[in-house]
């Protein structure tokens, strides 16, 4: 008996917890997901938008619940405006989103995924931005991105 709680506890801790369960609305969102994807691929290089990891700390930090991270990220998607823009460095690298004039519900359930969602530090778009904030002697921005490649990736 003893044996067998030492095998399960050994079982349990070597297990990796990579899987864990989204909600019914964000396993749809997830599904519509690519629609963003397309643009925030933290790999692309040149990226076309900023990393969703980042965009889901900036959302959490600045919102006050489930609901308000919803809402802000639906109306911010449908009409993005500088007012509502969190993310200046990115509108300030690429420009303000366009509209993506998407239903209510769909966008909903886009955004139920991206709150829920366990995205990956993006360390190869921070070892993209270094080089090309380098090249340009963006110094600040290399810094920065800097800073992010050695807290959150080996
Ligand atoms: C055509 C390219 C493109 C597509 C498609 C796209 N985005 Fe973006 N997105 C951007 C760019 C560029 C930025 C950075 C500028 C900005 O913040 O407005 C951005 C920023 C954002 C932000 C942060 C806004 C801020 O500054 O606070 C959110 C939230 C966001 N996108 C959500 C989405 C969602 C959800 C989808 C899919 C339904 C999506 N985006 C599809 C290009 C795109």
């Amino acid at each position: 008996m003893k044996r067998l709680h030492i095998l399960l506890f050994i079982t349990y801790t070597l297990t990796p917890r990579t899987g864990f369960a989204l909600s019914a609305e964000a396993t749809e969102g997830k599904t519509l997901y690519p629609a963003c994807h397309v643009c925030h691929n933290p790999e692309a290089d040149p990226p076309a938008g900023p990393p969703m990891w980042g965009v889901q700390r900036r959302y959490k930090r600045s919102t006050i619940d489930d609901e308000d991270f919803i809402k802000s990220m639906v109306d911010f998607v449908k009409k993005p405006t500088l007012e509502n823009a969190r993310h200046d460095m990115a509108v300030k690298q690429m420009g303000l989103m366009p509209p993506l004039p998407l239903a209510d519900e769909m966008l909903e359930k886009i955004a139920a995924y991206i709150l829920e969602e366990n995205f990956p530090p993006p360390c190869a778009h921070w070892s993209i931005a270094v080089k090309r904030a380098n090249e340009k002697g963006d110094m600040k921005h290399a810094k920065k991105d800097q800073h992010m490649l050695e807290r959150f990736c080996d």
